[in-house]
């Protein structure tokens, strides 16, 4: 898991996972760091908390070196965690807006004159509850769905490459005029609402 810097040899690394008591292993079998072993236990603590128990077990008995290597680990799992848990939070905003919006109607939304909205792209829209954007490609206006539809992972700041945006959480890729997978993922991104002009003005109706 910890690499020595120049050390490219691949690593096979075992997850035994063991859903009952919340707790999983990650074993390093051959490569670098063979014979560690990282345990994880989860805990619920509440509705929206759980008690995160990480342990690195290490094959290593110069403590100068533990301390080092357990240094290493420390700061490698408090990113992932910490990044792991702005996704969670993220994507209980979005189950949350969308459950708030379950029972309403989607409306009209003017979004003002072609040179106004042409001007201040890419721009996001809330529309019934769930999030859009427009941008523009190849001089086209186009509305894509801003949330990932696999974990509902944000599309806002996605870059348009190609006419297609990667999910900045997991790199799923997809097409954002047709919503299809650009990766062959077997999942689209939500059918944006039409974008139509109503006496000059641009607006978003309901698909
Ligand atoms: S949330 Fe997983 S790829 Fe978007």
């Amino acid at each position: 898991m910890v690499n020595q810097p120049g050390d490219s040899r691949p690593q096979v690394i075992e997850v035994r996972a063991d859903r009952a008591a919340g707790a999983y292993v990650s074993a390093t079998v051959e490569g670098p760091g063979a014979g560690s072993e990282v345990r994880t236990r989860l805990t619920p603590l509440a509705a929206d908390r759980t008690g995160i128990d990480v342990a690195f077990h290490v094959p290593e008995s110069d403590p100068a070196r533990l301390a080092v290597i357990g240094g290493r680990y420390r700061a490698i799992y408090e990113r992932l965690w910490d990044e792991d848990e702005a996704m969670m939070v993220e994507r209980e905003r979005a189950l949350a807006a969308r459950r708030a919006n379950r029972a309403t109607t989607p409306e009209t939304v003017l979004l003002g004159s072609p040179d106004a909205v042409r001007g201040a792209l890419p721009r996001l829209v809330e529309v019934g509850g769930e999030r859009f954007r427009i941008v523009e490609v190849d001089g086209e206006l186009v509305v894509h769905a801003a949330t990932c539809p696999h974990w509902l992972g944000p599309l806002d700041n996605a870059k348009v490459v190609d006419g297609c945006v990667r999910c900045p959480w997991h790199d799923y890729a997809f097409d954002v005029r047709t919503g299809e997978s650009r990766d062959g993922r077997g999942l689209r991104l939500a059918t944006p609402p039409r974008l139509v002009t109503v006496e000059g003005q641009l607006a978003l109706v309901p698909a």
